[in-house]
């Protein structure tokens, strides 16, 4: 079984600040760096360092190289990742001194997927392969549709939450993947009400299953078939340093096990391990730990 993420490679200049800049504020970085991200590139990251076959699918402009030598390195095939002579994709991303983080993100060549391009990625899956996407590229639609007229299983992180997701049949979804502001806004429900937000999607859409991150208090998740749900509290693992990519780390972790049909309870708890671990570590792709490190806790 082969896993696709079809999504967004950023370059994140990651700004150190003593706190996030307010309106109408110019304020000092302590430091700057550039480093691999975008929730497509971190999402396949995960999903390689979890044990899964993981291909990625996107679009670089000519800055963005470094962003497929990380996916390499992590044993990521990149046969689909295609160089523009655009600009890469790109995040801003202050990051505090509790480790807590603001992200103002320019598209570039994530937005400039095409039919061609889908049909060409989409040709080499099968019934049964994973498709993982987020909401940093575009043509969503089209690609959901073609994966699923093919019997692909459709992972969807709605992230960052907007219109276009709204727009999105989310019958067509296996599973969607989702923090508590996301589920909030999915369902309308509000967002101290977990439980509440998962009979409302559920409702809805009755054939998807359904995992809510709730950042400290954890994460729950609704199997559609027993309609039953399944709690796991976060796992403190390291102190906290930088929390971007944590969701990312949580996400392709759960995948990995979740569609091998792995026990759920199981797999909730590694991935907690895993965004535990990432969270105390700088950066996003870079701070995600290895399937070993995740098992020694
Ligand atoms: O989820 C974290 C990611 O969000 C960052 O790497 C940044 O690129 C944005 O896409």
């Amino acid at each position: 079984m082969k896993a696709l993420v079809f999504g967004s490679l950023n370059i994140d200049y990651v700004y150190s600040v003593d706190h996030i800049v307010m309106q109408g504020e110019t304020l000092d970085s302590n430091h700057l760096i550039a480093l691999p991200g975008g929730k497509g590139l971190n999402q396949a990251v995960a999903l390689s360092k979890a044990g899964m076959n993981t291909f990625m699918a996107g679009l670089i402009g000519k800055d963005g190289m470094f962003l497929k030598d990380i996916l390499e390195e992590n044993q990521v095939d990149t046969s689909y990742v295609k160089r523009l002579q655009e600009t890469s994709g790109h995040a801003i991303i202050q990051v505090d001194s509790q480790g807590k983080n603001s992200i103002v993100l320019y598209g570039g060549t994530n937005r400039m997927v095409t039919e061609p391009l889908i049909d060409e990625v989409l040709s080499q899956f099968d019934r049964g392969d994973l498709l993982l996407l987020q909401n940093e590229i575009n043509m969503l639609d089209s690609i959901i549709l073609k994966a699923k007229a093919k019997g692909m299983v459709v992972a969807l992180n709605p992230s960052p939450m907007n219109g276009t997701v709204e727009q999105l049949d989310l019958n067509d979804i296996d599973i969607l993947i989702m923090n508590e502001v996301e589920g909030a806004q999915i369902s309308g429900v509000s967002s101290d009400e977990p439980e509440q937000i998962l009979e409302e999607i559920y409702g809805r859409y009755n054939s998807v299953d359904l995992m809510l991150t709730l950042g400290k208090a954890g994460s729950v998740f609704m199997d559609h078939e027993t309609k039953q749900i399944f709690r796991q509290e976060a796992i403190d693992v390291l102190p906290i340093i930088d929390t971007t990519g944590a969701g990312d780390t949580f996400t392709g972790f759960f995948l990995a096990g979740w569609i091998k049909r792995e026990e759920t309870q199981q797999i909730m708890r590694r991935a907690s391990i895993a965004s535990g671990i990432a969270v105390g570590r700088k950066g996003a792709a870079i701070s995600i730990p290895t399937l070993d490190e995740v098992n020694q806790i």
